[in-house]
């Protein structure tokens, strides 16, 4: 059994990545405890996952970013969270948070980074016509979507593929590999 540190998971919306990352975290050779999930959105139904799982949430709003982080710094550090997980989180952190968590934040991505930064990415990717599209694993730095890969992983995209399709295919995958990117940083 590995020896767990307290995490934090960001989330917006869905929450499909962090209920596979509560699911991993029940496992012994996980190396994190989900002790807390932050969302910058109300309604976000992932925060039923959160309730679900009697996992402590709380949600702060983002119209000011610079509140937005503080308060989640001292709900933090009040809960001792030494690592956080962004899992479709869409805001971008300041340098100052992310100099609090240095090497400790990491994110997924829809697309083969460093292609397609940003949102959208399936729709771009399909209009360019790319043979391959796919989902990365990276830390975070206050560049958006620029941090070192920790792991990618392809799906080649069919000929009659169309935006929510290509969208359930890669996050299928990033169920995949968003938790296998968590046990090989801690290796
Ligand atoms: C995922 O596809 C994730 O890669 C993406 O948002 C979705 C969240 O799904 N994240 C980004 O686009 C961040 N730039 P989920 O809420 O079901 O995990």
């Amino acid at each position: 059994m590995v020896k767990k540190i307290n995490a934090c998971v960001f989330i917006s919306g869905k929450g499909t990545n962090l209920a596979t990352l509560v699911k991993s975290s029940r496992k012994n050779n996980f190396p994190l405890k989900i002790e807390l999930v932050i969302s910058n959105k109300k309604d976000a139904p992932g925060l039923k996952i959160s309730k679900r799982n009697s996992i402590r949430f709380k949600y702060f709003s983002s119209k000011k970013m610079r509140i937005f982080e503080k308060k989640c710094l001292i709900e933090l550090k009040k809960r001792e969270i030494k690592f956080i997980c962004l899992a479709g989180f869409m805001r971008i952190l300041s340098k100052d948070f992310i100099k609090n968590f240095s090497h400790k934040i990491i994110n997924i991505h829809p697309s083969l980074l460093p292609k397609y930064k940003g949102t959208n990415t399936h729709a771009r990717v399909l209009r360019n016509k790319d043979r391959f599209s796919g989902c990365t694993v990276h830390y975070v730095t206050p560049k958006l979507d620029s941090g070192k890969i920790i792991k990618q992983k392809k799906v080649l995209i069919e000929k009659n593929e169309n935006e929510d399709s290509l969208k359930k295919k890669i996050l299928k995958v990033e169920h995949a590999i968003y938790p296998k990117s968590i046990i090989k940083i801690f290796k």
